[in-house]
């Protein structure tokens, strides 16, 4: 029984029983923001449930898409690790809506299992409420088992509110639960009693149906308060029935997960087996949860729902490694699922493109720090394992973050996995660290010297000049004469600009009697305005000076102030008005503009921005500035800074019809000074922050010969003269794959003359070959084909093949089926051949595996190795 035919059972079932059948709601719950995504078939009702809403009917069944990584049902830890929990699934369920009650309930469930789909009920245990001191202990449920089911009365236990009392998040509908779980018998797993039973986390015993009943609801101090009306909400996992139905050994063996499972073996050459396959487990749960989620409109993200398929992804890309996959592979395997799944679930089918290509693209952006933090994480645990914490410093978990893209529970789950732990609450503080930082620094980046300043002249606050002026005459109200010849001077009143706002302090040159001073640097002091810099000649503190800004220098800071404010004014038209500046540097060079969003921007946006913001600079409009009180500024409009504190009486500085922004910084007059503005780059600044980089003027100017350059060059070295570039480089690139396939077909039968020498240099004992090879340069692909020619040249023989892999020695022994036959078997056989190296081993009769940890032993392969082949091989025949 297929599983699509297990859903269209259940789905017929309770039509035949009056329910009205409803699609699966979306992942994501468009009215509910309690939960990052769908984590029971119940959710799109609980309007209904907490009589805030009705349907046109009162019994409905469906299939629901789940999703359980985040909040009170999280199953991330176990995917993988055991065969029956997922991150994605699909949960059958039956509703009643202050319709039917727990003896339906009940009797439909049972009913449907034992006699629809015949389940053995010596197999079947129940689970009831047994209450706490605010809710009693669910006698009814019991009553209704004990006498209007045939359920083996022994097989009815009563457990608390931890497996019995079902909530859907930290609020919301809730009640007592009677559970059905499934005994998968000896032959499955010998042990029971006190360490394997119902709900002692033993595969033998699973959960398959849950039956809620709702009565409560729960508020956020955790009070229960009675619901209006009571109802009935089951949940029958419809993977882990088609495991029972199908009579597999796990959720991962039934049709559905088959084809997934064996095309990651397929594409990394690692055939699965329950013993070692967690790799193939995780991707093939993953891959289901990744292709639903952003089917369903979810994007890769630092931030909330797309922080979890971030990390999701990227633990399939670092098992995929574990595979020996070094290139994108998750997006190869949406086809797949969408093969299995498309047919219930339309959507996934219109959108594989695309679920295809955003998944293919955040592989490539983990793939290209994977490899190094990999790296850095194997030199951080041995450091550790030499060490007497046994623990990861969080600034080391916090390295792999920043710099790596590892987010933490993965960083968690490699140090597991090496019988590590990590610390956590230092990576908190590392990146809270971080964030304070930034922040400061974009305070104030220069260093105003920390010693005394000589008082010329007592003065509270300098008076800037330079919205009007570039130049001026002041007189000096303090200085300090550094060691290095430098100068920090304070002005009664000067044109400079200090640093603030995000906007760079004006260079420029302050003028005495036989000294200057080349400014390097203005800042604020309190209400001073620092100018820092180069100081030629002798300090004459007590004349008058005179203080000129670079005016070119301040053009370009002011260009690139005026285009950010263009650009906010822009992105906001492109991306929604809930586009808020997080951060902002207005330098002579460039700019550059953090803004919450939490989605990289798709290039036709960027276009657009950029081509709004042009069309502005054309229209040549004036730079309007003028002070008025801060209420007015913002009823009419203008954008103030989140967080920020203004005064009574701020300044406003507005382009007619496009951009009205509380500002104290320098502006061009016109926006036609800007010139040309141009993008440099779109990056992530942080989570759900995005960074833009852009160009005006001169700058935007040069970037574009430089991209000329750029493309008179690439077309020259493809001769290509019109606008062909492109197609050449594809045309190119094919070339350039074909030649890979040659050279790895000519490697092949390189193979096979090294199979040809091998099997003459055999050592044997009777009629069977033994052939044992080591070679480093061979990498785990090419081990396996040379096993899989040495196999089919060899008549009688075993082989054992070694070779390096990250470091580690990685042994590969192969059976020919001649000795498979007689009862050889490659998973027994190197036990003890990896034990030469400090390692394990396992796998199929005919193809074992092992990895270990000492490539001082790989040299004994070919000696002590052989002699211990031949020993166990005359014991054997
Ligand atoms: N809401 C319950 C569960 O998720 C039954 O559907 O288990």
């Amino acid at each position: 029984m297929l599983t699509r035919d297990i859903r269209q059972q259940f789905l017929d079932y309770f039509a035949e029983h009056g329910h009205e059948i409803v699609p699966s709601s979306s992942v994501v719950l468009p009215h509910d923001d309690t939960l990052l995504f769908a984590n029971a078939g119940m959710n799109q009702f609980k309007d209904v449930f907490l009589g805030t809403g009705s349907r046109p009917y009162r019994r409905a069944a469906s299939t629901q898409k789940c999703i359980r990584v985040s909040g009170k049902h999280n199953d991330l830890e176990e995917v993988g690790e055991d065969t029956y929990h997922h991150t994605f699934f699909e949960m059958l369920g039956n509703w009643s809506f202050d319709d039917y009650g727990k003896q339906e309930a009940i009797t439909m469930a049972w009913q449907l299992l034992t006699v629809v789909w015949g389940l053995e009920k010596e197999r079947l245990y129940v689970t009831i409420y047994e209450g706490d001191a605010v809710v009693p202990r669910d006698d009814e449920a019991e009553h209704i088992w004990r006498e209007l089911t045939d359920v083996d009365p022994d097989h009815i236990l009563a457990f608390g509110s931890k497996d019995n009392f079902w909530e859907m998040g930290d609020t919301g509908p809730c009640g007592p639960c009677s559970e059905i779980h499934y005994d998968r018998g000896e032959d499955f797993n010998p042990a029971d009693g006190s360490d394997c039973f119902v709900n002692l986390n033993c595969d033998r015993f699973i959960e398959i149906w849950n039956l809620v009943f709702i009565q409560y609801s729960k508020d956020s101090d955790g009070a229960l308060s009675p619901l209006p009306k009571k109802h009935i909400d089951t949940g029958l996992g419809l993977e882990r029935l088609a495991s029972i139905l199908q009579k597999v050994r796990s959720n991962y063996d039934i049709d559905v997960f088959k084809n997934i499972i064996t095309a990651i073996a397929e594409l990394s050459g690692v055939p699965y087996s329950e013993e070692e396959g967690k790799p193939h487990r995780v991707i093939a749960d993953h891959v289901r949860t990744l292709t639903f989620a952003i089917g369903d409109g979810v994007q890769p993200s630092n931030e909330g729902r797309g922080y979890v398929l971030r990390r999701l992804l990227r633990r399939a890309a670092r098992f995929g490694r574990e595979l020996g996959v070094a290139e994108p592979f998750v997006f190869q395997l949406v086809e797949v699922v969408v093969t299995e799944m498309g047919e219930h679930f339309p959507e996934i089918v219109e959108r594989r493109e695309t679920i295809a290509n955003v998944i293919r693209r955040e592989e490539e952006l983990f793939g290209r720090t994977l490899d190094k933090g990999l790296e850095l994480f194997r030199q951080v645990c041995t450091d550790v394992q030499h060490g007497d914490t046994q623990q990861i410093d969080g600034t080391a978990a916090f390295r792999l973050y920043d710099t790596y893209g590892f987010p933490l529970d993965l960083t968690v789950q490699m140090a597991t996995e090496a019988g590590l732990a990590v610390d956590v609450a230092g990576y908190e503080e590392a990146m809270a660290q971080q964030r304070e930082q930034s922040r400061e620094g974009q305070r104030d980046a220069g260093e105003i010297p920390e010693e005394n300043w000589t008082i010329v002249e007592s003065l509270e606050r300098s008076e800037f000049l330079g919205y009007e002026e570039l130049t001026a005459t002041a007189a000096i109200a303090a200085y300090i004469l550094l060691d290095d010849g430098r100068a920090a001077l304070v002005l009664d009143r000067t044109p400079f600009y200090a640093e603030s706002g995000g906007q760079t302090g004006d260079h420029g040159v302050i003028v005495g009697q036989d000294w200057h001073l080349d400014v390097r640097e203005t800042q604020y002091l309190g209400d001073w305005i620092v100018h820092l810099g180069e100081l030629v000649g002798r300090l004459t503190p007590d004349q008058t000076v005179k203080a000129s800004v670079n005016p070119e220098y301040r053009q370009a800071i002011a260009a690139n102030h005026t285009a950010t404010h263009m650009l906010q004014a822009a992105l906001r038209q492109v991306l929604g008005d809930q586009v808020r500046q997080e951060g902002s540097l207005v330098a002579p060079g460039y700019l550059r503009f953090d803004f919450n969003y939490d989605q990289k921007l798709e290039p036709h946006e960027l276009e657009r921005v950029e081509k709004i913001v042009n069309e502005r600079v054309r229209q040549n409009l004036p730079v309007n500035s003028r002070r008025m009180a801060y209420a007015d500024a913002i009823s009419a409009g203008a954008t103030a800074l989140f967080g920020e504190k203004y005064g009574d009486e701020v300044r406003v500085v507005e382009l007619p019809g496009f951009s009205t922004e509380l500002c104290g910084g320098t502006h061009v007059v016109n926006t036609g000074e800007v010139g040309l503005f141009i993008i440099r780059q779109e990056t992530a600044a942080a989570q759900g922050v995005r960074r833009i980089e852009a160009l005006t003027g001169g700058a935007a100017w040069e970037y574009f010969l430089r991209q000329r350059r750029s493309l008179l060059a690439i077309r020259d070295l493809l001769s290509s003269h019109g606008s062909d570039e492109v197609e050449k480089l594809q045309k190119t690139l094919g070339e350039k794959q074909d030649l890979a396939k040659e050279v790895l077909r000519l490697r092949e039968r390189l193979g096979e003359g090294l199979a040809t020498d091998l099997i003459k240099n055999a050592t044997r004992i009777g009629e069977v070959a033994i052939v044992s090879h080591y070679d480093p340069a061979l990498d785990r692909k090419a081990l396996l084909q040379l096993a899989d020619a040495l196999r089919a040249e060899m008549e009688r023989g075993v082989v054992l093949l070694a070779t390096i892999q990250n470091e580690k020695p990685f042994l590969i022994l192969a059976v020919t089926d001649s000795l498979v036959s007689k009862g050889v078997k490659a998973g027994q056989l190197i036990g003890e051949v990896a034990a030469l190296v400090d390692g394990k081993g396992g796998g199929k009769p005919h193809l074992a595996q092992a990895g270990g940890n000492n490539s001082a032993g790989l040299e004994l392969l070919a000696t002590r190795g052989v002699e211990l082949l031949e020993k166990q091989l005359q014991s054997l025949l």
